[in-house]
């Protein structure tokens, strides 16, 4: 098989593209290089820079390297302009799905895995999320992840595409420093940014009803979430998915951001007590995977924690910003 990884220069699909490179799989990158970095890409995958939404270039990519399955993961990822551009969230994330899968039925392609969020479900109110929880979307960002779903499951079963939804918790981490996220939207990178500015970590909101009363979340190793991109796509390879499979990709283990930032503490050397402010809207007090169906349907289960994520993290921190790192 040839997989196409769309977004394949960013910082998910640079290691899910190295994933399935390493692991003999043949894959082509397509990447705007709105975000990504083409430098992330192992040697040997080729790169295709152009856009989701541009249709002909799909078809042309498609055919000249004989693609056979897809991975999408090229989207648009960043809630808080989400909220102020919804509009163009819609156009980039689902049109560039829609523009992407009558490329892909055209070309009679009948493999799929679509990038998915724990965003779909909101605030679900639930200990354990699992596959089956009700999806209540509480941003744009969100919203365009479940219409994606929605759309990747009609016309999978209008042409007869298999296909894959995976839904991603917290990812955090880097395989190597040079594949680490650069941008500065998640949690690990936001306390990174906030140390190396002289600045003491924000925790918004210390009132929730959890453990310690901040936000728990699930926080899962980016290399661990590139395998279950290979196992997905392998299982699809195989044939082993009848229709459509919606999967969490998670640990199952619930994290509070008091407890990742002793651990960022600890990584960095710079332990200075986090100042508290208010809650931020939207954010739900508790999202934690159940990680079961993965197991049992993709025989994947993550396997590094939320130490090696962070160390590997800081070690990209390090590699992109150390001329601004003072050691405490
Ligand atoms: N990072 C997370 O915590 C997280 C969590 C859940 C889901 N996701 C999803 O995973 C995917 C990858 O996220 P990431 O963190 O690697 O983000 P990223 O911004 O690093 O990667 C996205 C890549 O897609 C490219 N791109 C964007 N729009 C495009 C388009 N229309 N056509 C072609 N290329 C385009 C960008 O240049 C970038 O390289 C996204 O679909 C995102 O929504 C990410």
């Amino acid at each position: 098989m040839t997989w196409l990884i769309t977004g394949g220069a960013g910082y998910i699909g640079a290691h899910v593209a190295r994933a399935m490179a390493d692991a003999g799989e043949r894959v082509v990158a397509l990447d705007d290089l709105s975000a990504g970095v083409p430098a992330r890409l192992p040697a040997g995958v080729p790169l295709v820079r152009g856009s989701s939404l541009d249709g002909e270039l799909l078809r042309r990519v498609l055919a000249e390297h004989a693609v056979t399955g897809v991975v999408h993961l090229a989207a648009r990822k960043q809630v808080a302009e989400s909220v102020a551009r919804p509009a163009y969230y819609y156009r980039e994330n689902v049109g560039g799905l829609a523009t992407l899968l009558d490329a892909v039925a055209e070309a009679g392609i009948e493999r799929f895995v679509f990038s998915s969020s724990a965003a779909v479900y909101g605030d679900p109110g639930v200990e354990l999320i699992t596959e089956d929880t009700p999806c209540a979307p509480v941003n744009p960002y969100g919203e365009t992840k479940l219409a994606g779903e929605w759309l990747v499951r009609a016309a999978g079963r209008a042409h007869g595409i298999a296909t894959v939804c995976l839904r991603y918790f917290n990812v955090a981490g880097a395989a190597a420093p040079g594949l680490a996220d650069t941008g500065v939207f998640n949690i690990v990178p936001m306390v990174f940014d906030r140390l190396t500015r002289d600045e003491a970590p924000r925790i918004f909101g210390d009132d929730y009803p959890t453990p310690d009363g901040t936000c728990v979340r699930d926080y899962i190793h980016v290399a661990d979430l590139a395998e279950a991109h290979l196992a997905a796509a392998r299982r699809l390879a195989a044939g082993g998915v009848a229709g459509d499979l919606t999967v969490n990709v998670g640990r199952g283990e619930g994290v509070s951001v008091r407890e990742l930032i002793t651990v960022i503490g600890e990584v960095t050397g710079d332990r200075r007590p986090p100042v508290v402010e208010g809650r931020r809207p939207g954010d739900a007090p508790r999202a934690v995977a159940s990680a079961a169906r993965a197991a049992a349907e993709l025989g994947w289960t993550a396997r590094r924690g939320v130490r090696e994520m962070v160390e590997s993290a800081w070690r990209g921190w390090l590699l992109h910003h150390g001329d601004r790192v003072r050691t405490p």
